[in-house]
């Protein structure tokens, strides 16, 4: 949520930070500006809209200067006009800050400083940070020695700070440094040849360097031109890890595709290979995961299993829930993060937390991973993004291995957890009751998810079709039993995120408590119908729904026969192991909620009020 760019180098700053920008905009994107330090001004260009719109607007101030910060909004504190748009200007004119996060405490700070003779344009909390910073600047001493003074402003500001802060500070004093720090809110600082770029995430700044130190919580840091320096809150020195980032610029790119969010459910063949790579036992039976730490005897004494996570993640937790307790016999509880913070739940001593995020970053999962260990529980992490804030904190865990996501939707994420989610049920399983050869079988259908996805990815063509003949309809049903049910939700998430168009996941049975009511011709239902012990009930379902007139897509899987004229549309998935079912059922409504929404001319890759990774409560 909010993107943040920062340039001190030997380049032109605005260049560089826009592109960080275009690139950081599925953070956010109903407003964005930059601020360059030139001609002993903290030179400002900030417009309502997408970054495109602010490369025309900067095209006007003539942006030549070499030091600089940039801004993508997800509004939370005032509305979006231009007056709210980052970067924001103390009324001294001194420092400049752009900001990503929600400080908690700025009405107070805000009467504080309307007392000492700051102004406010904009209705925002960062304005108030602003001049906070300016408050602590003006009030240092002028003889500490010039870095420190500009650093030591924006460290005493943070100490009076409630909230939560990513931020990159200008100050027209030192008009080619950088103060940024953090708390909750991603950072990344780019090192590269003699330049550095800091940002929200990896992919502003890949095309510049591979090279990056992840900032901690509480941390600081300072940037010249030649060098650059970490201390805490409280003034400790912090010898700073240099990293490398794994994947290359063109992983960020579009490649001939139309969206990132067509391109990702293209790449899920492959992120899925990425996902077991390396991850599972010479013998063929079971999974293995280098990075738990935790023993397998330590494992063998968990008696239940609390998952938390928020948004599609949330979808593939349920999976998990359903093959954990169905393969290892070991009860399985899923909550959302953010409820899970707050509701104080009973938890049993021998209870192993996962929360699972894409990000890595998600507040709500950050936070209830917190407190999971505040109450000395152990949390493991199933995440992608390397380096993430839950990466970081949690004892242990999976990396996702899928490359960036960058469509806001989650795709190739999505379905990468249901498969680690898999692993971790085998495992478990096979600590338990389940049979070597059962084993072996479940990690051979694990192995052909791949290549099932990609045969799933054939019908692309026909459910592009079956999209335009269903695109004008405002309300849509998805219903599906079992494993399947978290797929329904997550169908039905896809289609409102990206169409806006009025969806809801049931379990297909329940259906006739409340849902069947909406049923009529114009309101079409999306069945998920597989082989097996529950197609007869499935299918009583379907009759019920045509029976009330209402459309009808089955999804169904290879040599499924269903009575004629129940269904107007058959989608044909090949039938699979019940560990990969839900990831290729996934596929379908994936590629018919993308279809739906490019039919409804909808802006696929940065759908209205959303963000990639929500770092706000
Ligand atoms: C946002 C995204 C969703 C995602 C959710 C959780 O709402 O739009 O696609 O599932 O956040 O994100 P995470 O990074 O924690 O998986």
């Amino acid at each position: 949520m909010c993107g943040i760019v920062g340039y001190v180098g030997k380049q032109k700053a605005s260049a560089i930070i826009l592109e960080g920008l275009k690139r950081l905009e599925y953070r956010g994107y109903d407003s964005a500006g930059v601020c360059i330090v030139q001609g002993g001004r903290l030179e400002v260009a900030k417009k309502v809209g997408r970054v495109e719109g602010l490369s025309k607007e900067a095209a006007r101030h003539h942006f030549v200067g070499t030091t600089g910060i940039g801004h993508t909004r997800w509004a939370t504190h005032g509305g979006v006009t231009d007056a709210n748009a980052h970067p924001h200007v103390s009324s001294d004119g001194r420092i400049a800050l752009i900001h990503n996060g929600v400080i908690e405490n700025f009405a107070k700070i805000k009467t504080f400083l309307s007392g000492k003779g700051y102004t406010f344009k904009s209705e925002t909390d960062t304005e108030v940070l602003c001049n906070l910073i300016a408050y602590h600047f003006a009030k240092e001493p002028q003889e500490n020695d010039g870095q420190n003074r500009f650093l030591e402003s924006v460290r005493k500001t943070l100490r009076h700070v409630e909230g939560t802060y990513g931020i990159a500070v200008l100050c027209l004093d030192f008009p080619d440094q950088i103060v940024a720090a953090r708390k909750a809110s991603p950072l990344i600082l780019g090192v590269g040849d003699g330049e550095y770029i800091l940002a929200s995430d990896a992919s502003a700044l890949i095309s510049r360097t591979q090279n990056v130190v992840y900032l901690k919580d509480g941390e600081i840091v300072h940037i010249t031109p030649t060098t650059f320096s970490i201390t805490t809150l409280d003034q400790e020195d912090v010898s700073p890890v240099v990293d490398k980032i794994t994947w290359t610029i063109e992983d960020a790119e579009l490649n001939g595709y139309a969206h990132f969010m067509e391109k990702e459910i293209f790449e899920q063949p492959q992120a899925l290979e990425n996902s077991m790579r390396g991850r599972f036992s010479e013998d063929g039976s079971t999974a293995l995961f280098g990075g738990l730490n935790i023993t397998a005897a330590e494992f063998r004494q968990i008696d239940r299993f609390m998952f938390c996570a928020c948004g599609s993640a949330w979808h593939a937790c349920l999976v998990a829930e359903h093959l954990i307790e169905r393969f290892a016999r070991v009860p399985v509880e899923v909550d959302y993060a953010s409820e899970f913070r707050y509701r104080n739940s009973p938890l049993d001593r021998d209870t192993l937390f996962f929360v699972v995020s894409q990000s890595g970053e998600t507040i709500d999962t950050l936070a209830a991973m917190r407190e999971a260990k505040r109450k000395g529980y152990r949390v493991l992490a199933i995440n992608n993004v390397v380096g993430s804030t839950i990466a970081r904190e949690a004892d242990g865990g999976v990396y996702q291995h899928v490359g960036p996501e960058i469509g806001v939707a989650s795709t190739k994420a999505f379905t990468s957890q249901l498969l680690i989610g898999a692993m971790i049920a085998l495992y478990v399983a096979r600590q338990r009751d389940m049979s070597f050869s059962d084993g072996v079988q479940y990690v051979e259908a694990l192995k052909s998810a791949p290549n099932l996805v990609r045969r799933a990815l054939e019908q692309a063509p026909r459910i592009k079709e079956i999209a335009k003949r269903y695109s004008h309809y405002n309300d849509f049903l998805f219903l599906g039993r079992l494993s399947l049910f978290p797929i329904a939700l997550e169908g039905a998430l896809k289609l409102k995120e990206i169409s806006y168009i009025h969806a809801e996941g049931y379990p297909a049975a329940e259906m006739k408590h409340g849902p069947i009511a909406l049923i009529s011709e114009n309101c079409p239902s999306v069945f998920f119908v597989p082989k097996g012990e529950i197609f007869n009930k499935v299918v009583s379902s379907m009759q019920e729904i045509k029976a009330r007139k209402g459309p009808v897509i089955a999804i169904v899987t290879e040599g499924c026969e269903l009575p004629p004229g129940l269904a107007d549309d058959v989608i044909t998935i090949p039938e699979c192991h019940e560990a990969v079912l839900p990831i290729v059922a996934s596929v379908p409504v994936q590629l018919l909620s993308y279809y739906i929404a490019v039919e409804r001319k909808c802006d696929v890759d940065k759908p209205r009020n959303l963000a990639k990774s929500v770092t706000v409560e």
